[in-house]
């Protein structure tokens, strides 16, 4: 009998197969292995018993021994092993996967009260209770439940999009296949954190250690390099935990409260870490000191506390500002600490030309991390601390900080240093470095001529954020400067014409020639955010490029503007200071970088060269205010300004801070100043408060 005729699974043993028919048996698995995945993971609809899926596996890996040279590119145990970044399926996030915006300080803390209560527009001494959570120090995902069945589980990556770790996170035993109980929401998506245990971690690291494999620098990287595993069965091997702390896709509230919402997750099955409720502010900040002296006794690493406002209808008004949500805040704690020595200054270029003093160190392990370089600021923070070639230091890291220098042992200073003396002139390429009044740094005057600024511009638009061009890392970009082959950022796109040279280049091969050209082409379509965020203006980060592409809309619309914008009586360069967090500073070095022609002929080339997608408009609720300027002056009763600029912003509305022919509504508070009367003036609808709040449909 032939399995080919059949097109299923013979009962023979695969040594007795011809290979005509092993492969065509393992053809019909590949499907088939594919299908019930396919059921089990995308549809929920499994057919088949768990029993006869890990048959049908176990005849492929028997039929794939016996005949090696038969396995196919599609077997399912060819997805081990590949590239685990390419590996994966994206998976959109319907509710963004946001992250905390940090404090240091008990100070900090009261101040995010402080902010909380300022937004909501509450007394000065309201009561805002606060759950406190440990910090876990691990990697965020979303698990996806429907009708009470884990149906995907997903990495943050971006926050908009993530990867498909679905089968590798069914493999955690905190992960629930399927929720207790029946009053779960249709769709319940919980996010949490996955990590891996200090003592799993050093036992992997021992093992890895002994089979010659790479060690992991900590528990967290570890966790990581586990999840994102193709084959489930080494995340599985893992043992790694996951503790539930926020939700998002959600059919129906989980409750009025925090606390109420996170006893219905415990009773899904969910495991969460203690929590604390606190009214004060400085009982919350106490609980964080208490935590910090037991950490080094837990069994996973914390790196602070986040406390979260518990009423859940304060969290729905108090939304998000950029990537960081308002209602919640990361009290970190302080950071770890080391003694080196401090070997060599060197001093880096940066792409605006800022000099920045690098400490060399000799290699110490801080957190769990080996460091070997810290940076030192700038001119007056070597001053300050007297830091000098062949001192003893005291280096410190805090999370994903660069590390630094904090202070000089100076008891141990060898005879016969140096106070270190900050060069005048650049050191890769020569031209003066002058440092201004009022400034902090030095600055090299080579602009474009200097290759170091010219080369980091380059390294910053193919970084991550930016135009994201995998393959192509800061050591290349370096490389093909030196060489000719990239000296403008539209040369990247012009590659692909030096294919057979760089087919040559040591280091290279076809394969990965073809990856790097493909991933550039990939990236001949980008976003306007993207885009914009790459061209390194100097102060431009990408919340404020995320505004100017949601401001401006289109490449053409933006350059046409910022050419207007350089008169700064016009409408365009209110337009541009209007925009959140975008002063007259920052306002001056992005009209600066257009008014640069070789800026303009950059920007040409590019135009010529990429498809820059249109910024969808934000997502906007209908009402009178929608593509109207509106201005608050005065008080208001019920709403902080900032809420109230966000609701307007919400409904589609622009928000000015100066009243002309062009606003649309002026909206009165307590005590109103010139604008109002301005309004009056101009014959623009004024509004009071709870007009505005009725047209807005607040209640
Ligand atoms: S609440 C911002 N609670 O910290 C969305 N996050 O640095 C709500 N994290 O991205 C997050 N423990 O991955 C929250 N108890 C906890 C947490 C926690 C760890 C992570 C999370 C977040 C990151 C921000």
């Amino acid at each position: 009998m032939s399995a080919e005729s059949v097109g299923g699974i013979s009962a023979l043993p695969p040594e007795q197969l011809s290979e005509e028919d092993a492969a065509a048996e393992l053809a019909y698995l590949a499907k088939e292995i594919a299908h019930h995945d396919a059921l089990y993971y995308q549809k929920d609809a499994p057919d088949i018993s768990d029993a006869a899926y890990d048959a049908l596996r176990a005849r492929n890996d028997a039929l794939e021994a016996a005949f090696p040279e038969l396995i196919r590119d599609d077997s399912p145990s060819q997805r081990v092993g590949a590239a685990p970044a390419s590996g994966f399926a994206k998976v959109t996030h319907s509710v963004p996967m946001l992250s905390l915006d940090n404090a240091f300080s008990g100070e900090d803390v009261e101040e995010f009260v402080a902010r909380v209560r300022r937004f909501l527009n509450l007394d000065a001494d309201a009561e805002v209770a606060l759950m406190a959570e440990p910090k876990i120090d691990g990697l965020s995902v979303a698990l996806r439940y429907e009708s009470g069945r884990f149906v995907q589980g997903a990495t943050r990556g971006d926050g908009t999009t993530g990867e498909n770790v679905t089968r590798n996170l069914a493999t955690l035993a905190d992960v629930p296949k399927r929720l207790n109980g029946e009053d779960w929401p249709e769709v319940l998506e919980v996010r949490g954190e996955v990590y891996m245990s200090k003592t799993e971690f050093q036992a992997l690291n021992a093992r890895q250690a002994e089979a010659g494999a790479k060690v992991f620098a900590n528990p967290r990287n570890a966790a990581a390099g586990s999840l994102r595993q193709l084959d489930s069965t080494i995340t599985a091997a893992r043992n790694l935990g996951f503790f539930g702390y926020a939700w998002g896709e959600v059919s129906e509230p989980l409750g009025g409260t925090l606390q109420e919402a996170r006893a219905r997750l415990e009773g899904f099955g969910f495991t969460l870490n203690d929590g604390a409720l606190y009214t004060a502010a400085k009982d919350a900040i106490a609980f964080h000191t208490d935590l910090e002296s037991r950490r080094a006794g837990l069994d996973y690493d914390i790196d602070g506390v986040v406390y979260k406002v518990n009423r859940l209808d304060w969290v729905e008004r108090l939304g998000q500002v950029s990537r960081s949500p308002r209602w919640a805040i990361a009290h970190k704690f302080a950071a770890e600490r080391a003694e080196t020595v401090l070997e060599r200054i060197e001093i880096q270029v940066g792409r605006t030309g800022t000099l920045t003093p690098v400490a060399h160190l000799t290699p110490v392990t801080v957190g769990g991390v080996v460091v070997s370089r810290a940076t030192l600021h700038n001119e007056d923070e070597i001053k300050r601390k007297d830091a000098r070639e062949g001192d003893s230091v005291i280096i410190q890291r805090a999370g994903d900080v660069i590390p630094q220098v904090v202070e000089v042992i100076a008891d141990k200073r060898p005879k016969g240093t140096k106070p270190f003396q900050f060069p005048d002139i650049c050191p890769r390429c020569g031209s003066l470095a002058v440092r201004e009044e009022g400034e902090v740094a030095w600055r090299c005057t080579g602009g474009l001529i200097c290759p170091a600024q010219a080369v980091e511009r380059l390294k910053h638009f193919v970084s991550r954020d930016a135009f994201d061009i995998e393959g192509l890392g800061g050591k290349h970009v370096e490389a093909f400067w030196i060489d000719g082959l990239i000296k403008t950022p539209g040369d990247i796109f012009r590659l692909a014409a030096h294919e057979a040279a760089l087919k040559e280049r040591e280091g290279w091969g076809d394969k990965s020639v073809d990856n790097l050209l493909r991933a550039i082409e990939q990236r001949r379509t980008v976003s306007l955010e993207r885009f914009i965020y790459g061209l390194g203006i100097p102060q431009v980060g990408e919340a404020t490029a995320k505004l100017l592409a949601r401001t401006y809309r289109t490449l053409d619309h933006w350059r046409e503007a910022m050419a207007q914008a350089a008169d700064h009586d016009s409408d365009a360069y209110g337009e541009l200071t209007d925009i959140d967090g975008v002063g007259p500073a920052m306002a001056d070095d992005i009209i600066g970088f257009f008014a640069e022609p070789h800026n303009r002929e950059v920007l040409d080339d590019l135009d010529e060269l990429l498809s820059i997608e249109e910024a969808a408009a934000p997502q906007v609720s209908e009402s009178p205010f929608t593509g109207k300027t509106v201005v608050f002056t005065g008080t208001l009763a019920t709403m902080g300004r900032k809420e109230a600029k966000a609701k307007a912003e919400a409904l589609g509305a622009r928000v000015s801070g100066s009243v002309s022919k062009k606003t649309g509504y002026v909206v009165i508070g307590a005590d109103p100043g010139s604008k109002a009367k301005k309004a009056k003036e101009l014959g623009i609808p004024v509004l009071t408060e709870e007009e505005w709040r009725d047209m807005a449909g607040v209640d």
